[in-house]
């Protein structure tokens, strides 16, 4: 079994900002952005949807769905707590070991799961900068 913090399992168990965002919870002045990743290591995937402030490029609200494993949860809990708040570029700087420190460590194996959540970041923040997606033209489809 792998040795993982209390705050990686009280995440695991009680994970923050589970599910998707939907367009109905947007005003006009407000993006969603989608994230999507899948790890080489493992096959599992992440997807990340962001509200965005557009007059600010502030993040309003983060979520996640994942096929991923513990790590990956509470990797996914911490992130979308972190960025909330956050400007676009602010949210960039965000690193996967901050992610990890947030979590009071993980295990080397496990690195990648934290990295997962970081690239899906990196992702949706292309989405929104350069194709946003617009609501009605919003995925819809489950993960
Ligand atoms: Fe598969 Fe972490 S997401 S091992
Ligand atoms: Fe898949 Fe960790 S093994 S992200």
């Amino acid at each position: 079994m792998w040795d993982y913090t209390d705050k990686v399992m009280d995440l695991f168990h009680n994970p923050h900002n589970m599910g998707a965002i939907a367009t109905q919870d947007c005003t006009t002045t407000e993006t969603i952005a989608v994230g999507e990743i899948g790890s080489i290591v493992c096959g599992d995937a992440l997807r990340l949807y962001l509200r965005i402030d557009s007059t600010t490029d502030t993040i309003l609200d983060a979520r996640f769905q994942t096929f991923g494993c513990a790590s990956a949860i509470a990797s996914s809990s911490a992130l979308t707590d972190l960025i909330k708040g956050m400007t676009v570029d602010q949210a960039l700087q965000l690193t996967n070991r901050e992610i990890a420190s947030y979590l009071g460590g993980l295990p080397q194996e496990k690195m990648h799961c934290s990295v997962m959540g970081q690239e899906a970041l990196e992702a949706a923040i292309s989405d929104y900068k350069g194709i946003p997606v617009r609501p009605e033209e919003e995925d819809e489809s489950p993960l």
